[in-house]
């Protein structure tokens, strides 16, 4: 399966990636992950994207395309892969269309997870992340075992710097404007698959894992 996975930011878009790429042994493709590691590793990547990654801007285009494009270069044959937090304006739906064309495939799907504006201001302002493997965590709703402390690396948590709360104005904004009309964009498509997100992971997950089997058994590769 080759999919998408749309919806603001603090949708749950990264959390139901991670568990869709497990269970339908997909690869996770991550753009905000992706970005982040290449922060922490210094690199000219990273250094071009830490500003607007900070205060919560979109990275430009042609930075964020090839990024992809390497990513999906990757993607071993017969396995498929899930976009976390990728398209994320029109020219970028474009690029990526184009990207598959020329390997002879589309999207078997777009997951669009519908969340309101309390249920992201609630997971975002209350989001802590392992600065060593990434792995997201929330003080109230998904708290770690030990206090603070990945519970897959023994790291102290930190909350991202663009969960404070002027970058999750600038995020919110700059999705309403650029990524919204991509629900449009699919729909007319016919491959968006609309998941009410804001109940619990599990029920969440539920809801995403009885779609994909369908599409699975349709598209009959991973
Ligand atoms: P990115 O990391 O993609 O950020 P985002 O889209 O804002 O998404 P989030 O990671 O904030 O939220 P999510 O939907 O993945 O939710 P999550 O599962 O973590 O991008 C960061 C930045 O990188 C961008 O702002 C931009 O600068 C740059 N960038 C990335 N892609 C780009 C692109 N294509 N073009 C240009 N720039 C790009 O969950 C959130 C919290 O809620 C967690 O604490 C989680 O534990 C909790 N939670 C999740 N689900 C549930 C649930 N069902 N119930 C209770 N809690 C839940």
């Amino acid at each position: 399966m080759r999919l998408v996975f749309l919806g603001r930011p603090g949708a749950g878009k990264g959390t139901q990636a991670l568990r869709a790429a497990t269970e339908f042994d997909l690869v996770h493709v991550s753009t905000g992950e992706l970005l982040r590691t290449a922060m922490r590793q210094g690199t000219k990547l990273g250094k071009e994207a830490k500003g607007y990654v900070d205060e919560g801007r979109l990275v430009p285009d042609e930075l964020v395309v090839k990024l992809v494009e390497e990513s999906l270069r990757r993607v071993p044959d017969r396995k498929g892969f899930v976009l976390d937090g990728f398209p994320r304006n029109l020219a970028q739906a474009e690029a990526l269309e184009e990207a598959l064309r020329v390997q002879g495939e589309v999207l078997d799907a777009v997951v669009y997870f519908a969340v309101r504006s309390d249920t992201v201001l609630e997971r975002l302002s209350g989001r802590r992340t392992c600065p060593k493997c990434g792995r997201n965590y929330h003080v109230k709703l998904m708290p770690p075992a030990s206090d603070g402390r990945c519970d897959a690396c023994g790291v102290e948590l930190i909350q991202r710097k663009d969960d404070r709360p002027d970058a999750i104005r600038e995020r919110l904004s700059i999705y309403d404007k650029e990524t919204a009309p991509l629900i449009d964009f699919y729909r007319a498509r016919g491959a968006l698959v609309e998941v009410p997100g804001d109940d619990d992971e599990e029920s969440v997950a539920r809801r995403v894992s009885t779609a994909l089997a369908t599409l699975s058994d349709r598209s009959g590769r991973g």
